[in-house]
């Protein structure tokens, strides 16, 4: 007999889900002329051919269904240096861009300065998944800079690598 699906304690996922680290990058674009975006944990290299992208996005995201309206979307992988813009950008009733430098291509999407790496997209698909959608991005421009130290996420704080 199978056994029925177990209920967790959300604390006890967040905090196993938690273990592993990862990156933060910021999805971006400039819609109706300002720019939004947020914060996320979630991104991930999906395909080389077709070149394709991950995040998992909450659907009590209220940015999100803003956000995708966008033709292009930007991915900035956050830098060491770039950790109060990385909780900036997933601030509440705060402007997330205020003292942020930032540019746009020339279909929309923003771009954080100082990023170690930055990917232009469009939202190829998006899957329900629980209660988050994972959505799939196409990639059309990237560069990086492996110089630069990413900011890292781990056990719900931030860290830098050590050399
Ligand atoms: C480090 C970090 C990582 C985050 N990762 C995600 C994520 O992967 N997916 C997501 O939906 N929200 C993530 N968030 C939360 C969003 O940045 C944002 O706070 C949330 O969507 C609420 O804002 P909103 O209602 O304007 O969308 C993350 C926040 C932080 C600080």
């Amino acid at each position: 007999m199978v056994s029925p699906p177990q209920v967790f304690d959300p604390l006890r996922l967040r905090h196993v889900f938690g273990a592993f680290p990862s990156g933060v990058a910021a999805v971006a674009a400039v819609v109706d002329g300002a720019p939004v975006g947020m914060a996320v944990s979630s991104f991930t290299s999906v395909s080389l051919d077709p070149p394709l992208v991950s995040v998992c996005v909450a659907h009590s995201s209220n940015t999100w269904p803003v956000l995708r309206t966008a033709p292009r979307l930007g991915v900035s992988i956050l830098s060491a240096a770039q950790e109060r813009a990385g909780r900036q950008l997933a601030g509440r009733g705060v402007d997330r861009f205020a003292e942020l430098a930032w540019r746009t291509t020339g279909d929309g999407a923003v771009l954080l300065d100082g990023a170690g790496g930055w990917l232009e997209t469009s939202v190829e698909q998006q899957v329900r998944a629980g209660d988050h959608d994972i959505v799939l991005l196409r990639v059309h421009d990237l560069d990086a800079d492996h110089d630069v130290s990413p900011l890292v996420f781990h056990a719900s704080r931030f860290h830098r690598l050590e050399r």
